[in-house]
């Protein structure tokens, strides 16, 4: 049995290391290949012998499915923020606040201002044991074993570098890559995407399944330390024993003499930080001595030794070429501007949303004008102002009729937008209704795209959803680069939609106002289209969560003869309209054998649909807290007993949310 051990131990040692020389150092040492093999090796011998896995043991890193709780803890040191500064002579003023107190000019440390997610992480001998989000700086979210995920923070450090318990703090991020690559995949998926990488980086630290954070591709820079006794006198000297234990600590830090350096170091990053592979939001600018930052104290939030010197959102000037108007797939109609091309923040911009009617009337862009653009942490660039008006010019006409089917624009009132009220003949509005209808969380006809969407419109084969029911493989195979086995794909995906569950198919048809969850509320209130189709304004109302502005909606949809001819074709075409019995007992067993007590009122559901919930997802809803319970699952105004009572008997204690990614 030793060697086994010796075999486990061998193996953890050699991935941890390859596993810093790949995410810390840059500096593969082996292919992904031979470590793939090494790793899965390890994995089937600590299965099998699991008394002899390793505390810091590489396999961590792929998540598990044990079901995160994020139970709240203390921090042992308070998470500080840092005061703000937003310009030279804000910071001329910390640095005279400075000598004043220490009577002496110091040595200040400048790093980046990473903008992700603040982590701080315990390690006790040597050992990654927890990590805990900022929360409110006093307390936060254990969410030890997602970050465990995060390839380039070492599970374990050399005990000789620093011994005892200590934390470190750091910023969790999303290069730009990943964030692209993440986005894209959501686009597709038809999920919102993140607006930033800022927001995808704390999302994906709070998902559920750490399984899933691990497919994020997170990264995390350090850049403090704490202990009862540090064995260095300076910051620098701390950054640099961070980076000798194994951490990825920013190779951009500098050390400046004097405040002169630091405005340097501000300048050259104010336009170095767009060649950056993530975002920085600013410079931190810290006191370098420990004994002079004891001396400068801290106020009740933030150090008086460091201070955040935060950019300005980049602006530049660029000329409106011209107006185009887009339709959506529900009418709306937005304004996009183009714009002579320009370089901001890292990318050449050419088109900027102008939202609606109002935003342009608000700052009066006329075409021709320079206009400031400015790009703040969101993708999308937008108009802030306009510096010039084009000579001669008069205000901007927003358009009368819709540019695609020429039908009379309506603006409903109270409401931002126009719209094209000509749904059923617009052609940007079929085809994205037709989009919508394919996409993942409606009828999931995967094999089809935004592109073949076009070229089935357009050669005239499809003229709404139920049209994609009549095609035939030899109907589609003469289109422009249509391979038979892509041919084949399509025909059979569209077949396999037939049988797409109600709530789906509701959500498919793209009623205004009926997403996911009002589709899936109505599919079971009224269990067929007919049902549905038939009830009133106060049948449609006494549906929990659907209001007089849904109600409506549906009334008119069903209303418009063009929708019943449609849905009729489904239904002839074999298309699933009613819900099924199996559909009806029962929805998964994500939840099988649980016990889940519930407590507090909930945003999205009624406490007996969340109960349906339970049962319908092969758990079971209990009445009292004991210890066999599984699950705490806390709504608003919970019961602090309950509370209380979970917390002791160490019951997970779960959100709405989570409960909703459970299921
Ligand atoms: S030092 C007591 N250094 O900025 C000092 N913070 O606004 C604590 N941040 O919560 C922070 N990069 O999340 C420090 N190089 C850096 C940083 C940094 C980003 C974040 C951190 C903190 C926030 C304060």
């Amino acid at each position: 049995m030793n060697t086994l051990k010796e075999r486990i131990n061998q193996l953890s040692k050699e991935l941890n290391k390859h596993n810093y020389n790949y995410y810390v150092l840059n500096q593969p040492s082996i292919t992904d290949f031979e470590f793939d093999k090494m790793l899965e090796e390890l994995n089937k011998l600590e299965n099998e012998y699991p008394q002899y896995k390793l505390a810091d043991s590489p396999t961590q890193r792929v998540g598990s499915d044990i079901t995160n709780k994020f139970e709240t803890v203390e921090h042992e040191f308070q998470m500080l923020s840092l005061g703000n500064t937003y310009s030279e002579e804000d910071l001329n003023d910390f640095h005279n606040r400075v000598i004043k107190e220490l009577e002496t000019n110091p040595e200040y440390v400048c790093e980046l201002k990473f903008d992700g997610a603040s982590i701080s992480v315990t390690y006790e001998n040597g050992i990654f044991t927890r990590a805990v989000t900022r929360g409110d700086g006093s307390k936060g979210d254990n969410v030890t074993e997602n970050i465990k995920t995060i390839q380039s923070i070492p599970l374990s450090i050399a005990e000789n570098i620093i011994s005892d318990k200590f934390e470190v703090r750091g910023e969790i991020i999303m290069p730009h890559s990943v964030f692209a690559e993440l986005n894209t995949i959501r686009e597709k998926n038809n999920d919102v995407p993140f607006a930033n990488p800022r927001n995808a980086t704390s999302g994906s630290i709070k998902m559920i399944d750490s399984r899933e954070v691990a497919k994020r591709k997170l990264d995390c820079y350090f850049y403090y330390m704490m202990g009862k006794s540090l064995p260095t006198d300076t910051h620098f000297q701390s950054l640099s024993l961070l980076k000798d234990a194994g951490f990825k600590v920013s190779k951009h830090s500098k050390l400046c003499k004097n405040i002169d350096e630091v405005f340097n170091y501000i300048h050259y990053w104010d336009t170095e930080r767009h060649n950056l592979a993530y975002d920085i939001d600013g410079i931190v600018i810290k006191v370098n001595s420990f004994k002079m930052q004891e001396i400068l104290g801290y106020t009740a939030k933030t150090p008086k030794w460091a201070i955040s010197y935060k950019f300005k959102a980049e602006q530049v000037i660029t000329k409106l070429l011209s107006i185009d108007y887009q339709i959506g797939r529900t009418g709306a109609v937005t304004p996009v501007a183009n714009l002579e091309p320009i370089q901001l923040a890292g990318t050449i911009v050419k088109r900027a949303s102008l939202h609606n009617a109002d935003q342009i009337a608000l700052h009066d862009i006329r075409i021709g004008d320079m206009v400031y653009l400015e790009k703040g942490g969101e993708i999308i660039p937008k108009i802030v102002g306009v510096k010039i008006h084009e000579q001669d010019s008069s205000p901007t006409q927003f358009i009368s009729n819709c540019p695609e089917c020429g039908a009379k624009l309506i603006r409903i009132e109270g409401e931002a937008k126009h719209y094209c009220p000509n749904s059923n003949n617009c052609p940007p509005q079929i085809k994205g209704k037709i989009e919508h209808f394919i996409s993942r969380k409606a009828m999931n006809i995967d094999s089809i795209g935004e592109e073949t969407i076009a070229q089935l419109y357009d050669s005239g084969l499809i003229n709404n959803a139920a049209d994609l029911y009549i095609l035939t493989k030899e109907m589609i195979l003469p289109l422009e680069r249509m391979a038979e086995k892509s041919a084949d794909n399509i025909i059979n995906s569209i077949e396999k939609s037939k049988s797409t569950a109600f709530e789906s198919v509701l959500f498919a048809l793209g009623i205004r106002f009926v997403g996911e969850t009002v589709a899936k509320k109505i599919a079971y209130a009224f269990k067929n289209i007919e049902n549905l189709a038939k009830a009133n304004k106060d049948e449609l109302m006494s549906v929990d969560e659907i209001g007089e502005r849904i109600a409506e909606s549906i009334i008119q949809y069903f209303n418009d003869t063009n929708n019943i001819k449609i849905i009729a074709a489904l239904m002839n075409a074999g298309v699933n309209f009613e819900i099924q019995d199996e559909e009806e007992k029962n929805l998964s067993e994500n939840l099988k054998d649980l016990k889940i007590i519930i407590s507090g009122t909930f945003q999205r559901h009624s406490r007996d649909e969340i109960k349906d919930l339970i049962e319908k997802h092969g758990g079971k809803n209990v009445t009292s807290i004991s210890k066999n319970t599984d699950f705490l699952l806390a709504g608003d105004n919970i019961g602090p007993s309950k509370l209380e009572k979970a917390n002791k008997l160490g019951i997970k204690i779960i959100s709405e949310e989570d409960f909703e990614q459970m299921i």
